[in-house]
């Protein structure tokens, strides 16, 4: 049995950060952020909303999409390094806010990478056969966990959530391909929040040493996303028996241009066929691919039986990889 997206929904903070905003916040320019990271502007959350209200809109939107109701879900499977508390999860507001039944509900934290292990999950889960429909959600809210007075930093992220229904296949030539998911837990300090959990845990110290935010060493970073990312497209061809001459549509973590573009050099793919978002919405760390999956399915550009390759990297370190063939008309 194939597992098979049936719907996606993605929702975005109607506030808008441009560049010009951040230039007035910290030592910085429009000329910079475009040429070092292809971001223009970004969404940004309100002081009242938190990671489970984005959630709920882009899970609304993929449930519609997918035509079922909250009570056919029965499991939900949440992505996020930004929840609204470290518990209860995102996962259980979502059961209750959405009306779902009272099923298996929880969060997972692995960055960047979350959106791709939670499809790896769904499909296990949906393959055991205990289960028809799964919700998978990725949703961020980094603007609370960004440094704005880092420079290196605040003008990467943004606030957003992708979600996707994924239910068996109708037919077993479509769905989800092949996987791929990897973790090096050696390089977690390029890219950590240092406090708030057990091991530093709030206090005033922790406070004034900016330490609930977060920390990243861009340069290592870079280098180790565009070669975990090439290695997870590879993988998941490979499991497939395909090469990249058959992908129409490739979606990267979308944290940098200048990565997803020398990932698509190195994966030899048309420009034409490389999803970018990255510039609308910043980097939204495990949303960024639910989101552009949705934006390219709502603009009709997945036709049924398309190949579509997702590959991702983040915090932890963690990688992976997803090979679909479209089934959705
Ligand atoms: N405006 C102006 N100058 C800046 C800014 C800024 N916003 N930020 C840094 N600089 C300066 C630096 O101080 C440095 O100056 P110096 O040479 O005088 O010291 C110079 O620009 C170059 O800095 P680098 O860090 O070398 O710049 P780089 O070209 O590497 O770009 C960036 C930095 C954009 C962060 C890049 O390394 C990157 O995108 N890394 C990957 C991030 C990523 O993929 N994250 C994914 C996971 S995220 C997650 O899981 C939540």
């Amino acid at each position: 049995m194939r597992a098979s997206i049936k719907g996606t929904g993605s929702y975005l903070p109607p506030r808008v950060l441009t560049n010009a905003d951040l230039e007035k916040m910290v030592d910085t320019s429009d000329e910079w952020i475009v040429a070092r990271t292809g971001i223009k502007e970004r969404h940004i959350v309100d002081e009242d909303t938190a990671s489970s209200d984005l959630a709920v809109e882009a899970s609304k939107k993929a449930i519609e999409d997918a035509g079922i109701s909250p009570e056919d879900i029965d499991c939900i499977i949440v992505a996020t390094i930004s929840p609204d508390t470290l518990f209860p999860s995102n996962g259980c507001r979502l059961q209750y806010r959405l009306g779902c039944r009272q099923i298996m509900s929880f969060d997972i934290s692995v960055g960047c990478t979350g959106f791709i292990y939670g499809l790896e999950l769904a499909k296990t889960l949906i393959q055991s056969g205990k289960y028809k429909n799964i919700l998978v959600v990725a949703t961020e809210v980094l603007s609370k966990i960004t440094d704005w007075e880092d420079r290196s930093t605040c003008v990467l992220f943004g606030d957003g959530a992708g979600a996707a229904i994924v239910a068996p296949a109708e037919n077993d030539d479509y769905g989800i391909l092949s996987t791929f998911t990897a973790a090096d837990g050696s390089l977690g300090h390029l890219l950590e929040l240092p406090a708030g959990g057990s091991r530093i845990p709030a206090s005033h110290q922790s406070v004034s040493n900016r330490l609930h935010y977060l920390k990243m060493k861009g340069n290592e970073v870079f280098k180790s996303a565009v070669l975990s990312m090439e290695k997870s497209a590879n993988k998941v061809l490979e499991r497939a028996g395909m090469t990249t001459d058959e992908v129409d549509w490739l979606i990267t973590h979308q944290a940098n241009l200048r990565i997803i573009e020398l990932l698509g050099r190195r994966l030899k793919m048309p420009k034409e066929k490389v999803i970018v978002t990255v510039d609308k919405f910043g980097n939204t760390s495990a949303s960024t691919i639910p989101i552009a999956l949705d934006n390219a399915a709502r603009e009709g550009k997945f036709k049924q039986g398309n190949i579509v390759l997702l590959a991702a990297f983040g915090a932890g370190f963690t990688w992976g990889g997803i090979l679909i063939r479209w089934e959705k008309e």
